[in-house]
């Protein structure tokens, strides 16, 4: 008998641990929030907007963050992610080649899923903003939300498209400002993908 309820007791135990929590892995919980952030770079000034932009979203506790470049970024990873971030340098005012290679590619219906983009320029008035808004063109064609970072000039409060920074002899390199409005765009996105969610 003693030996019978032994037997039970552990066999009850063992479906108990094997039960588990079927709604996420021990690391996740409801404030969890996948952000994938993704770049192409050809001399490193869209890889430091992308990693200011990971850092942002890095901020908003529950996030967790993979940045990639496009070649890296593959279907597993747009599938698994709440938010997607994309990155390109400005190619005669619009995305460049390997982004555009990219978002042509056989990727999966991303619906509902918060997307953001950034871009960086060689000149101003060279199309960044263009070349942001062919991002999030693309993604509202593929189903989905697509946020913006917002700001507060003089008490009033504004949203913007996307990311930019000028990187030419204009504004040359990266400067602080710019990689700020990296973060806040990060953060955004991250913090809409996780109320949406
Ligand atoms: C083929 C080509 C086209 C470009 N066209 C533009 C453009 O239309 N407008 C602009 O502002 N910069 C343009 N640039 C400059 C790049 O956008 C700029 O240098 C960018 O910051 C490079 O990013 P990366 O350092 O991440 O490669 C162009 C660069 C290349 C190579």
């Amino acid at each position: 008998m003693r030996k019978t309820l032994t037997v039970g007791l552990g066999v009850l135990a063992s479906c108990v641990a094997w039960a588990g929590p079927i709604s996420a892995s021990p690391a996740e919980s409801s404030d969890t929030v996948r952000v994938l952030v993704i770049y192409h770079s050809d001399t490193g000034h869209t890889r430091a907007l992308a990693e200011a932009v990971a850092e942002g979203a890095r901020a908003v506790p529950g996030a967790q963050v993979v940045l990639k470049t496009v070649q890296e970024a593959g279907n597993a990873d747009l599938e698994a992610c709440d938010a997607l971030l994309i990155g390109t340098p400005t190619f005669w005012g619009s995305v460049a080649t390997p982004v555009k290679q990219f978002i042509d590619g056989q990727r999966p219906f991303m619906g509902d899923k918060v997307g953001g983009a950034f871009a960086t320029g060689g000149s101003d008035g060279g199309g960044k903003e263009l070349a942001v808004l062919a991002v999030l063109t693309a993604m509202l064609n593929n189903g989905m939300i697509v946020a913006g970072p917002h700001y507060e000039e003089d008490g009033f409060r504004f949203g913007g498209f996307g990311a930019t920074a000028t990187t030419g002899k204009d504004s040359p390199g990266m400067d602080e400002a710019e990689l700020a409005r990296g973060r806040a765009l990060g953060e955004r996105v991250a913090r809409v993908a996780q109320r949406y969610r």
